[in-house]
This record gives C-alpha cells, sequence and structure tokens, in this order.
C-alpha cells in the first residue's frame, strides 16, 4: 500500500536573530525653582528634535499641574494620561498624543486632578523604559521643587538638563538640584531669560556669572523673549518659527543633543563689577 500523500510541511526557517532593542535617551529637564522655563524648554526643544527626523516622546511629570499639552496646543486630545498608563488603565498608544504638526513627536500628558505621590518612582522608571524602546529621545518636564514630582521624574532618566535664569534664587536652587541627581551624571545648563542689554548695565547676572558656580556644560542660552509667552499662549512652540533667533536657540540646542555640530549662539559674556560678588556671597564665596 502506497503511504498517504500528505501536504509537505514547509521547512521552519531558522528564527532570525532578534535584533538588539536600541534605547533613545531619557533626559529629565529640571530646575529647582519654579517658573523658569523648564516646560517652554521641553516643549521647544522636543520640537526642534522632531523637526531634526529623531522620534520624541514628551512627558509631563508635573503631576496635578499639568501644562506641557497647552504649550503645544495639544490640549484638547488628550485623552488618557501618565498615571492611566502606569495603573493599566489606557494602553501607551492610546495614551500618547501626536503632534499635529510632526509626526515625529509624541506627548505624555500629565494626570490633572492626582497628587504627585500618587506615581511610584518604580512604575515611572519602566514606562519611561517602554517609551526608551520606541523613541531616539524621551524628555521629561520636571515639577519645580526637589520632593516626590522631582524624585519620579527624575527615576527613569538617564541624563538632566538644568534649566536656570539669570537669577540668585534659580542659582541656588538649580545648585540643590544638581547635588540631588546621581553623582554619575554630567547634568547640562541652559540659561534661560537673559537680556543682553540688562547683563552689560550691569543689572543683570552674565552667563558667566551663572556658571562660575554651577560649573555646568553649557548647553544653550535663551534670551527673554516676548514672543516665547505669545507662541505658549498660541500653543505653536517658537522652535518652529525659522526667523526667530530665539527659535534658533533652541534649535541649536536640539542639534547638539542629537550630536550635530551647529554655531555655538551668541553669549552674553560680559561680567559687570558687583554682580558677581554678591552671587558668590550667596555660596559661601565658592
Ligand atoms: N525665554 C523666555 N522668554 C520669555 N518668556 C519665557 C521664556 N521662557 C519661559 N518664559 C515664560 O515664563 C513662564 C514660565 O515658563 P514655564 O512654564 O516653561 O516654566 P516652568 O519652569 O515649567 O514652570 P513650573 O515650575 O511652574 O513648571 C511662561 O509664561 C513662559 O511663557
Ligand atoms: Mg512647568
Amino acid at each position: 500500500m502506497r503511504a498517504l500523500e500528505t501536504t509537505p510541511v514547509p521547512e521552519v526557517e531558522a528564527e532570525a536573530e532578534a535584533a538588539p532593542v536600541i534605547l533613545g535617551r531619557a533626559i529629565v529637564i529640571t530646575s529647582g525653582k519654579g517658573g523658569v522655563g523648564k516646560t517652554t524648554t521641553t516643549a521647544n526643544v522636543g520640537t526642534a528634535l522632531a523637526a531634526l527626523g529623531k522620534r520624541v516622546a514628551l512627558v509631563d511629570a508635573d503631576v496635578g499641574l499639568r501644562n506641557l499639552d497647552i504649550v503645544l496646543g495639544l490640549e484638547n486630545r488628550v485623552k488618557f494620561h501618565v498615571l492611566d498608563v502606569i495603573e493599566g488603565k489606557a494602553e501607551l498608544d492610546d495614551a500618547l498624543v501626536r503632534d499635529k504638526r510632526s509626526e515625529n513627536l509624541y506627548l505624555l500628558a500629565a494626570a490633572q486632578s492626582r497628587e504627585k505621590e500618587d506615581v511610584e518612582a518604580d512604575a515611572m522608571r519602566d514606562l519611561i523604559e517602554q517609551l526608551r524602546k520606541r523613541f531616539d529621545f524621551v524628555l521629561i518636564d520636571c515639577p519645580a521643587g526637589i520632593e516626590t514630582g522631582f524624585t519620579n521624574a527624575v527615576a527613569g532618566a538617564g541624563h538632566a538638563i538644568v534649566v536656570c535664569t539669570p537669577e540668585v534664587s534659580a542659582v541656588r536652587d538649580a545648585d540643590r538640584v544638581v547635588g540631588l541627581l546621581p553623582n554619575t551624571w554630567q547634568p547640562e545648563l541652559i540659561v534661560n531669560r537673559v537680556r543682553p542689554a540688562l547683563v552689560r548695565k550691569g543689572k543683570m547676572l552674565s552667563v558667566d556669572d551663572v556658571n562660575a558656580i554651577l560649573r555646568l556644560p553649557l548647553l544653550g542660552v535663551i534670551p527673554d523673549e516676548p514672543s516665547v509667552i505669545v507662541s505658549t499662549n498660541r500653543g505653536e512652540p517658537i522652535a518652529l518659527d525659522q526667523t526667530s533667533a530665539t527659535g534658533g536657540a533652541y534649535r541649536a540646542i536640539a542639534a547638539k543633543l542629537a550630536g550635530i555640530a551647529v554655531e555655538t549662539p551668541p553669549v552674553p559674556v560680559e561680567k559687570p563689577a558687583g554682580m558677581f560678588a554678591k552671587l558668590g556671597a550667596f555660596f559661601g564665596g565658592r
């Protein structure tokens, strides 16, 4: 008797070796002092990185006070937030809001009606890890202060950008924050809201004055510019405005982060007499 003819079984192909997952960079944008420009920086640097072709996720870690969605003009499209994902009430894909203007840019909004203490550092770390598998950059917008919200925002990150304005109180708080970051990190500094005319007159700290205390690699300097506030209110980050010098300063920061060589933007370096002495006194003359 002939053996039953059977459909030949296709040869099982040797399983292709899984490509190693390249994790993106998770960077926390922090400051200590409130209102110095963390959220503005996160939105603009993220927007500029996306324009360079990088895949970017922006995470609003300011639980209870979210506003990154507004700066990006995405407030009407937020359905779920960080805590919904952490608590399994929403899939990450459903919570990520794609930017209107860039297919590379996504937002994960903060919970508005929750407390910072509702987030666990471990859960945050896991969430950021998931995002790093999918994005080249994960920028985490840190709340002001150095309490639970700060700890959670830092938990999943591997790098920090410290935003500081040329004010003694902001420098002191930034110094404190740097001391709280893991000591293997080398945080980078953005000095925001610089007014060169005031620096020249000796009425504002210069970038050098600020960094004489903080001693961090300088990532960029952003002028104090009313159009930043206008663009924020419109939900259109100024980094998109090719005619704006301030937009250019954000684009230069993004290029540096992406490892693209750029000309360093002009930095007001004058050291007016008197200002540094005042600053030094706050730090025990360091
Ligand atoms: N370079 C700038 N020039 C002018 N205005 C600016 C600049 N950067 C930020 N601002 C304005 O300063 C205000 C505070 O900025 P932002 O919300 O980014 O600060 P923040 O550090 O995130 O504050 P918070 O600590 O409350 O989260 C906003 O009104 C913003 O438009
Ligand atoms: Mg903020």
